[in-house]
C-alpha cells in the first residue's frame, strides 16, 4: 500500500501589535526617513504588519500556532514523532528553534530541528516533513513557518523597513493512504547571495559585520518572478496538473504585483489567489503557512482541493508544493 502525507489541521499566530502604514511613516518621518503610504500600497500591496514585543520571540510565536494547528487536527503534542520549524530569525544561535518549540510544547522525544531557506523556509520544510513521512521515518510531524522579522530591520533603509512583519504559521502533516501532498520541487542558486542577505555573524562575543537586511529589491523581482513560475509548473507538471486545475494558489506573501504576475503566468485567476500580504507584510518563512491558515479559517480553502503553494527569497531558494488539501 502507497503512503502519502497530507494536512491534518493548519494553525497561525500574529503578535498583536499591528503597525499599519500610517502608524510606520508616522514613526519614520521622526527619524527623518520619508516615505508614504501611497508609496508602500501602490509598490507592494502592504497596508499593515505586526511586529513582535520586545522579548517575545520565534518559538513564541511559534508555540501560538503550533498549538492553534495542534488543535485542529485533533493530535495531542505529546503524539507528534517530528517537529520542523522554518526559520532565518531562531532564538540563539543554537539549539534550534524547533528544539525550544517542543520543550514549550512540552513534548520530549520527537526529532527536532530547523530548516533556514529564508522566505522559502517553509516550503523546504513542508517538502522534507513529506519525504520522511512517505519513508517511515516520521508519522505526525508538525511543520512551522515563524520569523521575528522585525529585529533584522534597519529603520534608516525605507527600501526594506517598510516591507516586513513578524507571525508564525503551522500544519499537522500525518501519514495517509491517500495523497495529500502530491508534489514538491524545490531549488537554489547560491551565485545570489549578495541581492538579500543578513551579512554578519557573531564571532568572539560579537556580532562581526552588518547585522541588517540588505535587499537589491529590483533585482529580487526580477529573479523572483521566473522562478516562481518555474517551480509551479514543475510540480502541475509531476501530477499531471495545469494552472487551471488549481483551486487555490498561495505564493509567498513579498509584493502583490509579484504574486499577480506569477499568477497571470500560470493563467490562475487573481479571484484564486490567497492574498494576506495587505495585512501581514512580508513575514518570509510564516507568509505561505500564514495564508493557508487565513484561508482555511476563512472557509475559502476546502477538503479536497487543489492547492499551491511557492515561494523564494534569500539563497536564492524557491520551490513549490502541490496538494489536495
Ligand atoms: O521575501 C523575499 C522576496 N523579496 C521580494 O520579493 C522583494 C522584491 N522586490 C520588490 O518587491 C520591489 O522591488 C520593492 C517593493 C522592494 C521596490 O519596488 P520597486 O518598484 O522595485 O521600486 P524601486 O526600487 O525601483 O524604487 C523606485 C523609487 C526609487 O526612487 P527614484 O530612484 O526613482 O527616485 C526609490 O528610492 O522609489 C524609491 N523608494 C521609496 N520611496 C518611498 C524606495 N523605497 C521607498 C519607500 N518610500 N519606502
Amino acid at each position: 500500500m502507497s503512503r502519502y502525507s497530507r494536512i491534518a489541521g493548519t494553525g497561525s499566530y500574529l503578535p498583536p501589535r499591528r503597525i499599519t502604514n500610517a502608524q510606520l511613516v508616522k514613526d519614520l518621518g521622526e527619524r527623518g526617513v520619508q516615505t508614504s503610504d501611497d508609496w508602500i500600497v501602490e509598490r507592494t500591496g502592504i497596508k499593515a504588519r505586526h511586529f513582535a514585543e520586545d522579548g517575545s520571540f520565534s518559538s513564541d510565536l511559534a508555540l501560538n500556532a503550533a498549538q492553534n494547528a495542534l488543535q485542529a487536527a485533533g493530535i495531542a503534542a505529546a503524539d507528534l514523532d517530528l517537529i520542523i520549524v522554518a526559520t532565518s530569525t531562531p532564538d540563539m544561535v543554537f539549539p534550534s528553534t524547533a528544539c525550544i518549540l517542543q520543550g514549550k510544547l512540552n513534548a520530549p522525544g520527537c526529532a527536532a530541528f530547523d530548516v533556514q531557506a529564508v522566505c522559502s523556509g517553509f516550503i523546504y520544510a513542508l517538502t522534507v516533513a513529506d519525504a520522511m513521512i512517505r519513508a517511515g521515518s516520521a508519522s505526525k510531524a508538525l511543520v512551522v513557518g515563524a520569523e521575528v522579522f522585525s529585529r533584522l530591520l534597519d529603520f534608516q533603509d525605507r527600501t526594506t523597513c517598510v516591507l516586513f512583519g513578524d507571525g508564525a504559521g503551522a500544519v499537522v502533516l500525518i501519514a495517509s493512504e491517500t495523497p495529500g501532498i502530491l508534489a514538491c520541487d524545490l531549488h537554489a542558486d547560491g551565485s545570489h547571495t549578495g541581492i538579500l542577505c543578513v551579512p554578519g555573524h557573531v564571532s568572539g562575543g560579537g556580532i562581526m559585520g552588518d547585522p541588517l537586511l540588505r535587499m537589491d529589491g529590483q533585482a529580487v523581482f526580477k529573479l523572483a518572478v521566473g522562478v516562481l513560475d518555474e517551480a509551479a509548473r514543475a510540480v502541475l507538471s509531476k501530477a499531471g496538473k495545469t494552472g487551471e486545475d488549481v483551486d487555490w494558489m498561495i505564493p509567498h506573501q513579498a509584493n502583490i504585483r509579484i504574486m499577480q504576475s506569477a499568477a497571470r503566468k500560470l493563467k490562475v485567476p487573481v479571484e484564486k489567489v490567497v492574498v494576506t500580504v495587505d495585512q501581514h507584510g512580508n513575514t518570509s518563512a510564516a507568509s505561505v503557512p500564514l495564508a493557508l491558515d487565513a484561508a482555511v479559517r476563512a472557509g475559502s480553502v476546502k477538503k479536497d482541493q487543489l492547492v499551491l503553494l511557492e515561494a523564494v527569497g534569500g539563497g536564492f531558494a524557491w520551490g513549490a508544493v502541490l496538494l489536495k488539501f
